[in-house]
């Protein structure tokens, strides 16, 4: 089954662009909304890197989720969008000294500390300041995520977060510090996670690190998990609204909570995957000696996934309901990698063809780059095609 969309305006439109379903994102807000509040001390951030579109960002700011950020200008789309600053966490493995002031300027609600030399740096930034900074510890729980190797973060060998054996020195560090208050653990083990027995893993390793806390009368405010839930790129249609129920009942039912506690997450994917698209216009189809190809006017510059994941991603050709025929549909960039699929089977194409690159709405725009002095691709909400 294809995805609906209103062609008749697309074809007024320059190719390639986004197209996002705002129908689509604000149910799968209310969903989260809906889903998460039947656990009083759940709290839902969106991870900004995801999909920065000011547009989009206005939506999801409305439906009240706080903002994960993990740069200062991240920092400053998510308050340009209204997101109170209370409701902004901010992470990363290299925060510069400006980025670090200005979540301090604003009051953040936490920065997730990566590493005891960034901690004092924030120590001092904050004391310049006269502030006292609120900080959580990224730790790395080892617990590995059956997704591709670029997108797991959690393991040992990866370069985030502390290390567990470190935790309990980082700890009595940050408490030996005068601007720092520590109030918060951090966790992100990976994204793209379909297998839920990977997130009771990582609450169960969270369950081992509070125990050990306990021992020390150590109970922090937050504990934060990060994101990580998968989408089904296969199959955009079928639940398009990821299972928000079942995630957050895996919290509920293996994480131990300490009285006063509140639980956060960071989603991305799973709160705008499924609502964007990339439209395209076929430019050529150029038959090859064993193969034919349909090459496209967006390329890898505009959806980088295919080429650095080798990601799948539904194609569709939106104009045509003739017999299909098998195609490489590729890009215009000057790289051997600049391909969106293999062997895919499309209604036949012709020239001036729209095709559908589904389940872009995440590390889609946000990820598309200038290279051969290409423009970047612009972004529609279906509201304003109507
Ligand atoms: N929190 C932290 C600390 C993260 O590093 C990430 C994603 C998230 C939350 C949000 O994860 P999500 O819910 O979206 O899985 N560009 C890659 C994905 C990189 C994810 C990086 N970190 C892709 O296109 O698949």
């Amino acid at each position: 089954m294809k995805g609906t969309f209103p062609i008749e305006r697309f074809v007024q439109l320059r190719t390639p662009f986004y197209y996002y379903d705002t129908t689509l994102l604000r149910e799968t807000l209310d969903t989260i909304n809906r889903e998460a509040s039947r656990y009083t001390n759940f709290c839902v951030h969106y991870a900004v890197k995801a999909n920065a579109n000011p547009k989009i960002l206005g939506i999801i700011r409305q439906s009240g989720l706080g903002a994960d950020c993990v740069s200062g200008g991240e920092i400053r789309a998510a308050l340009k969008a209204g997101f109170p600053a209370e409701k902004v966490v901010y992470a990363g493995v290299g925060k510069s000294d400006w980025e670090i002031e200005l979540g301090l300027e604003n009051d953040i609600f936490c920065f997730n500390v990566e590493s005891v030399p960034e901690l004092e740096v924030i120590n001092e930034l904050a004391a310049a300041r006269n502030k006292i900074a609120r900080v959580a510890f990224r730790i790395n729980p080892n617990v590995g995520a059956h997704t591709h190797a670029n997108i797991t973060t959690g393991l040992a060998e990866n370069k985030f977060g502390i290390a567990m054996e470190d935790m309990d020195r980082v700890i009595g560090m940050a408490n030996s510090l005068q601007h720092v208050k520590f109030v918060g653990l951090h966790f992100h083990i990976g994204s793209q996670i379909l297998d839920m027995s990977d997130f009771v893993a990582l609450c169960n390793r969270i369950n081992e690190l509070q125990e050990h806390l306990v021992q020390r009368h150590i109970i922090v405010e937050h504990i934060n998990v990060g994101g990580g839930l998968g989408i089904d790129y296969q199959h955009p249609n079928r639940q398009a609204i990821p299972n928000f129920a079942e995630y957050f009942a895996i919290y509920h039912k293996h994480l131990k909570l300490y009285p006063g506690q509140t639980l956060h997450f960071e989603l991305g994917r799973a709160v705008v995957g499924q609502c964007g698209s990339l439209i395209t216009r076929v430019l050529y189809v150029k038959q090859g000696a064993h193969k034919q190809f349909a090459i496209v006017d967006a390329g890898m510059t505009d959806l980088i996934r295919p080429a650095l994941y080798q990601a799948y991603h539904k194609i569709e050709n939106i104009s045509s309901e003739a017999q299909s025929e098998t195609y490489d549909v590729v890009g215009p960039i000057c790289e051997s990698s600049d391909v969106f699929g293999k062997a895919i089977d499309l209604n036949r194409c012709q020239r001036g063809d729209l095709i559908a690159m589904r389940s872009a709405g995440a590390y889609g725009e946000i990820m598309a780059s200038g290279y051969n002095c290409r423009e970047l691709p612009v972004g529609y909400l279906s509201d304003e095609l109507i």
